[in-house]
């Protein structure tokens, strides 16, 4: 592997060797990881905000005594003076080993990678995809729940504009007798008909819930995912859409679910789980994103030893 584009370009093998990789690293003392990466460096290229993915690749990146350096804010870049994506990349390349880019345009980390000479990692690109916390995800599951085959996972809320949900149905492909429920709050957030037939192709049983509480009795995952509103133009509808009862997640639509059943959000939530699902043990997701860390560990050492 060069680059980490999307999850498409990972063989079901080559996702289970990361997943057992990210487990040996997650292992290993803070002294034995910090000789892993020394004098390589890493650039995180951050065109859109995020506070999880470019923390936990910047700590991935430290702890395997990786330098990092890289940008939070475009405004800081000479972007705001006309310079193209590609010439950024060009320059970012130069500089580092491995780039981690996310930017809002659907298509932008295979832009990069067309012109980079080090692997560039797609941390997410407008709708597209957002093949690392797919990893992160399945990580999750994993451990939560033992074998990834056989699992049945509800997906619930922006279906349609959120790059988590895609990259995670196209990776479920991979493994065998998977069942996928949708329930998303509007029809106008359902998952698109292209996605689904996908997934149907690739064997994935997929069907609609009617609500939340059903979803929570059917599944062993429970992927949660707040409405993409800087990604729809004229998003004022979809406010009170997120502000919709049916659309939140309570402790009480978990009275019906099996005991190890977990909730799961890529995270950032607004409103879609309440606060008072966040102390039952079904609650995953701090606990997804703390894996983080070791995941993209498992990545970065692939990607630059
Ligand atoms: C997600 C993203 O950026 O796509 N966040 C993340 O990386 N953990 C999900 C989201 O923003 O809703």
């Amino acid at each position: 592997m060069k680059h980490l584009l999307g999850i498409e370009a990972l063989t079901r093998a080559e996702i289970l060797t990361l997943l057992s990789e990210a487990k040996n690293v997650g292992a290993m003392t803070r002294a034995a990881k910090r000789e892993l990466l020394r004098g390589s460096v890493m650039v995180s290229m951050f065109f859109e905000p995020s506070t999880r993915t470019r923390l936990s690749f910047e700590t991935a990146a430290l702890q395997l005594g990786c330098g990092v350096t890289g940008f939070s804010d475009a405004q800081n870049t000479s972007a705001t003076k006309g310079e193209s994506l590609e010439d950024t990349v060009r320059m970012c390349a130069a500089y580092g080993d491995a780039l981690i880019l996310r930017h809002p345009l659907l298509g932008a980390a295979h832009r990069a990678a067309a012109v980079s000479n080090v692997p560039v990692i797609n941390a997410g690109d407008g709708a597209g995809e957002h093949p690392t916390q797919t990893l992160v995800d399945l990580y999750t599951m994993q451990q939560r729940l033992g074998d990834l085959d056989g699992l049945r996972v509800g997906l619930a809320g922006d279906l349609c504009n959120g790059r988590t949900v895609h990259s995670l149905l196209l990776a479920l492909a991979k493994f065998r007798n998977i069942k996928v429920s949708c329930f998303s709050p509007t029809p106008a957030l359902a998952l698109p008909e292209s996605q689904r037939r996908h997934a149907t192709l690739h064997g994935i049983d997929i069907d609609d819930a009617d609500s939340l509480a059903t979803l929570a009795q059917r599944v062993d995952v429970l992927y949660m995912t707040r409405v993409q509103t800087e990604r729809i133009s004229g998003s004022e509808p979809f406010d009170a859409v997120a502000k919709l009862e049916h659309y939140v997640l309570r402790a009480k639509d978990l009275a019906g679910a099996a005991p190890n059943m977990c909730v799961m959000h890529p995270l950032p939530r607004v409103r879609e789980i309440a606060t008072d699902v966040d102390a039952l043990p079904h609650a995953a997701y701090f606990e997804q994103a703390g894996n983080a860390v070791s995941v993209r560990q498992a990545l970065l050492l692939q990607l630059l030893r």
